[in-house]
């Protein structure tokens, strides 16, 4: 049987992939962003998992308004990084697992939730800047990241957005066809976007660190007030990209707490501000054995 091993929760900014990609993480101003994932890296070669499924955004890159998918999980057997108008980043393709894809698939449609299906798909900054902080940037005769990845877009980018209690209730969702593949698999849940950010109109750099760190308390230790928040109270008080952060409860929504089981260990956790325009978040949940 697969399960859940644990869950990450990060931020996803560009600006902090073009540090990477130009080799300036160890200029002062993002030394202090970059050593907040220290821990992290080194957390994910001591906890490899064998698929990560990773909750992210599309930043209007695979999928322009012609097409919004609500909730789109990638089923290829491989994704390109995109090229959001300066090339694409230059990062190791990504390897999907098709066959573990289309297994939560179709158990997570026949559990009511209607995801599209997506085939071709090319994966902008929300997939891949994750990937670079827990990573690192592999090196270039060693071109691939460490496990396959199974890519689900979420739609916070147009409106009509799906709440936070729905999220929290999709990662139930997403938790049982996992537990229902045959294969054994760990499997880490990544939720990602966030924290406050706002990035035009009049309110345009906003940063509220109250509401962050009182949605990082309860995201820890009190899931279902966190699904609790209304879709507008995100954008209110965390500015119209906060709303990003629903993705987050995908990934808790998936936590043993959440279906009966013991409580998350906390094992890491990191805020700063700021990064290009944003507040950085991060933390890391392990399920207990
Ligand atoms: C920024 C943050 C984002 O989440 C994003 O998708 C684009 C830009 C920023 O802070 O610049
Ligand atoms: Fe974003």
């Amino acid at each position: 049987m697969a399960h859940i091993t644990a869950s990450v929760y990060t931020s996803h900014v560009p600006a902090i992939g073009a540090a990477i990609d130009l080799g300036k993480t160890g200029e002062p101003y993002w030394q202090s962003v970059f050593k907040g994932y220290d821990f992290s890296k080194q957390w994910m070669k001591d906890n490899k998992p064998d698929v990560i499924f990773l909750v992210y955004n599309d930043h209007a890159t695979a999928f322009s308004l012609d097409m919004i998918p609500t909730f789109a999980i990638g089923t290829a057997a491989q994704f390109q990084p995109a090229d959001e108008g300066w090339g694409p980043r230059p990062v190791p393709v990504v390897q999907g697992h098709p066959d573990l894809a289309s297994h939560i698939a179709q158990s997570v449609i026949q559990q009511d939730f209607d995801l599209t299906i997506v085939n071709k798909m090319d994966l902008d900054h929300g997939l891949t800047v994750p990937l670079s902080l827990m990573c690192g940037q592999p090196p270039a005769d060693q071109f691939e990241w460490p496990c396959p990845v199974i890519p689900f877009a979420v739609n916070v980018v147009q409106y009509p957005v799906p709440s936070g209690q729905r999220c929290f209730n999709l990662g139930k969702a997403i938790r049982k066809a996992v537990e229902s593949y045959d294969q054994d698999l760990k499997i880490q849940i990544w939720g990602t976007g966030g924290m406050s950010h706002q990035l035009q109109g009049p309110r345009a750099g906003l940063i509220n660190k109250e509401f962050d760190t009182s949605f990082l308390d309860k995201l820890i230790s009190q899931p279902q007030a966190a699904a609790d928040i209304p879709h507008i109270d995100y954008v209110r008080e965390a500015g119209s990209e906060g709303i990003e952060l629903v993705m987050w409860l995908i990934a808790r929504g998936a936590m043993n707490d959440v279906a009966g089981g013991k409580s998350p260990k906390l094992a890491h956790r990191f805020y700063h501000v700021p990064a290009s325009n944003t507040a950085v978040g991060h933390i890391i949940l392990e399920n207990p054995f």
